[in-house]
């Protein structure tokens, strides 16, 4: 398989967003991510522009060793040495200088007559100045890539014509920027297919440089790599000039995750693409909107009833690409107005809660009542949610009648409790003593309701204030490995303490009934029933 280069602009390209300005400390921390994340090329800046441009390229190119540092410069004698200058301590590095090449350009910005009088003389000035550049940049490294400003709106005669220029001087990359964002893929295509057809490129790559104008910046990069492009020049979150340039998480899923098409792959360590792009969004202060493709919150998230019931079963059937691949957490069910069962269950299954069948129906009832007075459904939500449905609504088998308690500074403490047993309509008193008042009481409850369990958990907690406060008491008993959850609330935590325990005892006895009905009826009658 071929390699497509990645050539990342973020910050110098990226920075020229209105109002992306990184300090140089920021832009030493993103270069080294993107070392990190093993790009090809940083271009790290435009150094004769101003003394914080060249020291953040020098800075970068000093600390920054794997990949290759690239400056930017016009074709100007001064932006070359400039660029030269500040890359002089790095490993290796890279010139890039460009100029404009589209009719557009040169009138507006060569209009003076010192650039020629005629559009031809224009065009023959921007062909000497590349050579003269190029071959200066050649002083200075033997990497140099030379841009044709505008080339998407070129003259595609004439841009052969510069294309030869550059690379007789000695370019070894040429890049075809869409500087305006004007192409359609099979145009810019077809700018490579033409170039390729008509210059000798012997040793020379071809580079893609889209801006996102037409929404097309990633759509034409790979159009580009179809008609022979092999590096492609894009930025973290697609920042940069206007509209953007072509996002360079995009760019390379779209090569890793359709190889079979474009038959290149780069070298990208694509599980750190979410990482890199919060801290661009962190150093710019652009938000990375939640539907954003590849980083986006949302990206990996499935709400609808139907998406996540496939995700579910099988993530391939609405998932292209693995979360976790690209850094993101997988598998992110949103419980909201649009899930279904499904999603619903496997959330609260997973969250260890669990539920009789014939609870299910009115739990789910509940949670699309809910779902439709909240945006999103949040674990505590669920919990709040079914633990309400399971007090209301489970058979309730004991109730505590009466419960006394004796305790004092060197007696033993003794508990008697009335029980009713409601199925028979029975009621059992019971008298026990224990190692302190609620043991006591518990081991009451135990001979009255002839249970066998571990008390897995006792909490108490204050839940208003004041000398009257009301106490809650939580108590988790366990059988089996399936534990069960009582919780009641009294100013005598006495009292709250039996019932929280009685509740607990009602919600093993309704689960040992729901599992003898399910024995009974059979699984997959009750799922048929509950449907999907
Ligand atoms: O968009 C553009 O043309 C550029 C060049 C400097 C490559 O950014
Ligand atoms: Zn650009």
């Amino acid at each position: 398989m071929d390699r497509v280069i990645i050539f990342d602009t973020t910050l110098r390209d990226g920075e020229q967003a209105p109002g992306a300005s990184m300090t140089i400390a920021e832009k030493l921390r993103i270069a080294r991510q993107l070392e990190q994340l093993r790009v090809d090329i940083i271009e790290a800046g435009f150094p004769v522009s101003s003394p914080a441009q060249f020291e953040a390229v020098q800075r970068i190119a000093k600390e920054v060793r794997e990949p290759v540092i690239c400056a930017l410069a016009r074709t100007i004698e001064a932006d070359v040495r400039a660029a030269g200058d500040a890359l002089r301590t790095g490993l290796r590095t890279r010139i890039h200088t460009f100029v404009a090449t589209s009719d557009i350009h040169l009138a507006a910005k060569f209009g003076d007559d010192r650039w020629g009088t005629t559009i031809e003389e224009k065009r023959a000035t921007i062909l000497e100045m590349t050579d003269r550049c190029v071959r200066l940049a050649r002083e200075y490294t033997d990497d140099v890539e030379f841009s044709a400003e505008d080339a998407g709106r070129t003259d595609l005669e004439y841009l052969c014509q510069v294309v030869r220029a550059a690379v007789a001087a000695g370019a070894t990359t040429v890049n075809i920027p869409d500087t305006t964002g004007y192409c359609l893929p099979n145009e810019y295509g077809g700018f490579f297919r033409t170039i390729r057809q008509r210059c000798e490129l012997e040793g020379v790559t071809l580079s893609a440089h889209c801006h996102d104008d037409l929404g097309l910046a990633v759509a034409n990069s790979l159009s580009g790599v179809l008609a022979g492009a092999r590096q492609i020049e894009c930025t973290i979150n697609g920042i940069g000039e206007r509209a953007g340039n072509a996002s360079l998480e995009e760019i390379v899923m779209a090569l890793k995750v359709r190889a079979n098409r474009f038959g290149v792959h780069t070298d990208i360590e694509t599980r750190r693409l979410t990482e890199t792009s919060r801290m661009v969004s962190i150093a710019t202060g652009f938000a990375v909107p939640p539907n954003k493709a590849i980083v986006g919150g949302n990206a990996f998230s499935h709400e609808a009833g139907i998406h996540q019931h496939g995700v579910l079963k099988s993530r391939e059937t609405y998932e292209i690409m693995r979360a976790e691949d690209v850094g993101q957490t997988a598998e992110a069910i949103r419980l909201g107005r649009h899930s279904g069962r499904h999603g619903l269950f496997s959330r609260l299954e997973k969250m260890g809660i669990d539920m009789a069948d014939r609870e299910r129906g009115e739990i789910y009832r509940r949670f699309v009542d809910l779902a439709d007075r909240k945006k999103e459904i949040h674990d505590e939500d669920l919990l709040h949610l079914v633990e309400q449905t399971q007090r209301e609504t489970r058979t309730v088998h004991y109730r505590l009648e009466q419960v006394h308690v004796s305790t004092g500074t060197g007696r033993e403490p003794r508990a008697e409790v009335l029980v009713q047993h409601i199925p028979s309509g029975t009621t059992c008193q019971e008298t026990a003593s224990g190692d302190g008042p609620i043991n006591a009481v518990y081991k009451a409850i135990d001979q009255a309701t002839g249970s066998h369990n571990d008390l897995v958990s006792y909490a108490i907690r204050s839940v208003s204030e004041g000398a009257d406060a009301m106490g809650e008491v939580t108590v988790l008993i366990g059988e089996a490995g399936v534990f069960f959850r009582g919780v009641a609330r009294s100013t005598d935590v006495l009292k709250a303490s039996a019932e929280a325990y009685i509740e607990a005892l009602n919600q093993l006895a309704s689960f040992r009934v729901d599992q003898k009905s399910v024995d009974f009826v059979g699984d997959g009658i009750i799922q048929s029933f509950q449907g999907g």
